[in-house]
């Protein structure tokens, strides 16, 4: 069941208001019930299968800032549950592929679908999700329908860019900001447009909003590349560590690459970090280096911008717990 707590200890919500607070759970109470028989399928395995990562919980942000965003309009109105029913399935679809190309074994402190089954089965059934994504975006209308489309084609760039890299002589860092904003921001932006859209709110909240959740999306996910360094699997119910492992370099890795010469420039150098006393090795010089401190103030800047952009809204309860979102992807670093 969602409660309170757990919303908080997730992500961080903290509600001023019990109105709000009632509303919000209620929302996401519907919102679990839906996704749960959004996966059922006639063939038992296929249930399984689908269900495993829906079961295993998440800290379902995004369908918490469609909820929060609606509240910028009605809340109540009939399409904001099933949008946000939309989205997070399509994110769930990405998580099941993501796992198969990040080789990850863990995933929402389960075995992921790869490891529990096989890559086959984690890759059909990311597609069986994002085909059940589609059958309920239907109900949405088409605006909705083509919003959807566009943010996971950019999202699947996003991936991609990811995996190519930097073209010859263009900026790493730059690069990578790009890749989150495309893999991890389009989706939490449309998660917030489509509550402020469902919800009936005035066109410059929804853009306002939109734009909030691009940059939010950002520093999410700056904070989860930060996580991955800093944390320990229990908190992040996945493997610190995978990107060294996987040589995905990071932000705090291209600072560092871009730093004086040290026995961590020339770990990482290496790229894909295998061999496990590398491994532990570099991540421990990491977790303490000058370039882990410059990420941190980078992700600052994108968590204030996040809340300039909100201090633009109307005062509305919403709107100070998106605030206090933001002050959560810093304070998770710990
Ligand atoms: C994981 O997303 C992938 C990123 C974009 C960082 P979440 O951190 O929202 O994963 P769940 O939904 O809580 O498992
Ligand atoms: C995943 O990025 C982003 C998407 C699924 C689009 P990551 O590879 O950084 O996410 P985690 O760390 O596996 O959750
Ligand atoms: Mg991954
Ligand atoms: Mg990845």
């Amino acid at each position: 069941m969602v409660t309170t707590q757990s919303l908080t200890s997730a992500i961080g919500l903290e509600f001023a208001d019990e109105a709000l607070e009632t509303a919000v759970l209620a929302g996401l109470e519907a919102v679990e019930g839906e996704l749960r028989s959004a996966v059922a399928s006639a063939d038992p395995f296929v249930t399984e299968a689908a269900r495993h990562l829906v079961e295993a919980g998440g800290k379902r942000v995004r369908p918490m800032l469609t909820l929060l965003a609606a509240h910028f309009g009605d809340p109540e109105a009939p399409l904001v549950v099933p949008s946000a029913v939309v989205l997070e399935l399509t994110h769930l679809a990405t998580l099941y592929h993501d796992d198969v190309m990040d080789e990850a074994l863990v995933r929402r402190g389960a075995p992921s679908a790869n490891s529990r089954w096989t890559n086959t089965v984690a890759i059909l059934t990311g597609d069986y999700l994002f085909a059940r994504a589609a059958s309920i975006s239907a109900g949405l209308g088409v605006e909705a329908v083509r919003i959807q489309a566009e943010t996971f084609a950019r999202l699947v760039q996003g991936q991609i860019r990811e995996t190519t890299g930097p073209r010859e002589g263009a900026d790493p860092v730059q690069h990578y900001l790009e890749v989150l904003g495309d893999k991890t921001g389009s989706l939490i932006a449309t998660c917030a447009r489509f509550g402020a859209m469902f919800g009936g709110a005035e066109q410059k909240v929804v853009e306002t909003i939109t734009e909030f959740g691009e940059v939010f999306g950002v520093a999410f996910q700056l904070s989860d590349d930060l996580l991955d360094i800093a944390s320990e699997s229990e908190y992040s119910g996945k493997v610190p560590g995978t990107d060294l492992r996987e040589g995905i370099a990071t932000l705090p890795v291209l600072y560092a690459l871009d730093g004086p010469p040290s026995r961590l420039r020339d770990l990482l150098g290496k790229g894909a970090l295998t061999d496990d006393a590398e491994h532990a090795e570099a991540l421990g010089l990491l977790r303490s280096s000058q370039a882990m401190a410059q990420a941190r103030a980078t992700l600052d800047e994108y968590a204030t911008q996040a809340r300039a952009l909100l201090a633009t809204l109307p005062d509305v309860p919403a709107r100070a717990a998106l605030e206090s979102m933001c002050d959560f992807v810093i304070a998770r670093m710990g």
